[in-house]
């Protein structure tokens, strides 16, 4: 600063100016304009520096035109209209849709109540994880494995399918016998299993559930095997008719070059039939899509995803699900409805967690764990159903195998044969919900419909969402039916199974 005392009057504007500069010199700039002014006397400072008191004049007089320029742009600034016409940004007028904050304001919300209930719970029931009682909900008797003995014998039914599939192949078997054979093949894989659970004693609900559940699956597995092949055979004896190319190959564009292209009846082999029974899908095809390579991360991630979902699925079914549900039987006995519906709000919650991290271990992190291991390359095992705006889209895109396969088995088959649209729905709901109370009824030993209802409701509620709702209002009916709906079914059937279990002992 000692320099400017040197200089004429000008200087006493610019000693401010530096003064100015000197002490903004620890403020941040704190836009283009403010930085601008701050600039003009320092530049000022360093031409006097150098002695040419000329230089030095025109640059303050430089400063002073742009100081007045900037004030006069200020003010033109200030003058200028501020409003315009526009919507507020919560009108839907507006097209404003960007709700990213709120979604985490939601999700903030979400972790600060379930904390305080998780609280609450741990305050009234203390730790009620016990990873020991998990096992004892499988095996009654360590002695005694009946669930994963009739898991291994499910392998007799596999075998008796390709079998007859061998044999139909060579014309050993004629056509009619054939599917004599897979019917009564068939109707042993679902009688057999619920037969065992029902008479042997020793057979726990999970257990029974488990393995019914695998019975199920090959069930779906099989029908599908035996009408791929018939398929490939009425092909090829349509080929033998034109003499053209064999159509029993699908079309290779989704393999991989060097792929082997397997063709009716070289499918029929025990590793083909393997491969097809640990495959996550429920349709058979004879050239899967595959995948290139396992992915070691990949499968690493999904595996502990896996062991993660479960240790939580226990945890929170001991810690959570089983207090409340118990907590619930006595206002179910005395029928009051009021507390009862604060039964049935209180589970839905932790009813509707559970089932969210069931979906995402079984559909995402089991499936894909499988599908690598195999190397199948179709990952589709479920859609963007929680987008859903119709009953209908959520049960085309929320379980992909099941409704792949009742399109392909079982609806399309229906359509061909002429029946309506109407009709075919409701016999695949019918076969749905045939198979959802078999899963339920049998391992508990107590047959009653609620699961068979639950599935044959979503007809009429599929029409009056489709006709009554649209958009968001749709999306809300549907997740309020699997939020409120699920845990409706559960209070049901676990008062019935109590009841029963009460009159037993009482008897
Ligand atoms: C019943 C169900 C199969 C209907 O499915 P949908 O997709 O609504 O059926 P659509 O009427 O739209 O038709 C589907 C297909 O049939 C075809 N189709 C329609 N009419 C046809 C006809 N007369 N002949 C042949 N094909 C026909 C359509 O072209 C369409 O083919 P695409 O899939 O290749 O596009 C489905 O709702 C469903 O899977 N429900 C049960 C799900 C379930 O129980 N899941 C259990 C999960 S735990």
């Amino acid at each position: 600063m000692g320099d400017s005392d040197a200089v004429g009057p000008p200087l006493s504007r610019r000693r401010r100016a530096t003064l100015a500069a000197g002490r903004g010199a620890s403020l941040q700039p704190v836009n283009g304009r403010s930085a601008a002014a701050r600039q003009s006397p320092v530049t000022v400072g360093a031409a006097g520096a150098g002695g040419a008191s000329m230089v030095d004049s025109r640059g303050s007089e430089e400063a002073l035109k742009s100081e007045k320029r900037s004030r006069r742009n200020d003010m033109g600034e200030r003058l200028s209209g501020c409003h315009k016409t526009q919507e507020s940004l919560l009108s839907s007028a507006s097209g404003y849709n960007n709700y990213r904050g709120i979604l985490n304001w939601c999700v903030v919300m979400l972790v600060l109540s379930n904390a305080r209930l998780f609280l609450e719970n741990l305050l009234r029931y203390g730790v009620l994880v016990d990873p020991i009682e998990v096992i004892s909900l499988f095996l009654k008797d360590p002695h005694s494995w009946p669930a994963a003995c009739l898991v291994i014998v499910s392998n007799v039914f596999i075998l008796v399918a390709l079998y007859t599939e061998r044999q139909l192949s060579k014309s050993s078997f004629s056509e009619p016998v054939g599917f004599l054979v897979h019917c009564i093949n068939m109707a042993v894989i679902l009688t057999f299993p619920a037969a065992v659970i029902l008479l042997v004693p020793s057979v726990t609900p999970v257990g029974g559930a488990f393995a019914l559940g695998v019975y199920t699956i090959l069930f779906l597995k099989l029908y599908s095997y035996k009408d791929v092949n018939m398929w490939c055979r009425e092909l090829s004896s349509i080929k033998a008719k034109k003499l053209s190319r064999s159509m029993s190959c699908p079309t290779p564009q989704h393999f991989n070059r060097g792929d082997q292209l397997v063709c009716y009846p070289g499918n029929l082999t025990i590793r083909d039939m393997y491969y097809f029974v640990f495959a996550p899908t429920l349709c058979y095809e004879l050239n899967f899509p595959r995948s290139p390579t396992i992915r070691i991360g990949f499968l690493l991630r999904r595996l502990s995803e896996m062991l993660f979902f479960t240790q939580m699925l226990v945890g929170l079914t001991q810690q959570w699900m089983i207090p409340v549900i118990t907590s619930s039987m006595k206002p179910l006995e005395d029928m009051d409805l009021s507390r009862m519906t604060e039964r049935l709000l209180r589970l839905a919650v932790p009813n509707h967690l559970l089932w969210l991290m069931f979906f995402y271990w079984f559909f995402h992190s089991s499936m894909n764990f499988s599908a690598e291991l195999l190397c199948f390359g179709d990952r589709e095992f479920y859609r963007d159903w929680w987008n859903s705006e119709t009953v209908t889209y959520f049960w085309q895109n929320w379980n992909i195998p099941v409704h792949k396969w009742c399109l392909r088995h079982f609806y399309k088959p229906l359509l061909r044969r002429g029946f309506s649209k109407m009709i075919s729905q409701s016999a695949v709901f019918f076969l749905s919900a045939f198979f959802h109370e078999y899963l339920v009824s049998v391992p508990l030993r107590m047959f009653r419909i609620w699961a068979f209802m639950g599935m044959m409701v979503q007809l009429p509620f599929a029409w009056f969402v489709g006709r009554f709702l649209r958009g968001n209002y749709g999306n809300a009916a549907v997740w309020m039916s699997i939020i409120l709906g699920q845990p409706f079914a559960v209070l049901m059937y676990v008062h019935d199974y109590y009841v029963m279990q009460h009159s037993q002992e009482a008897n």
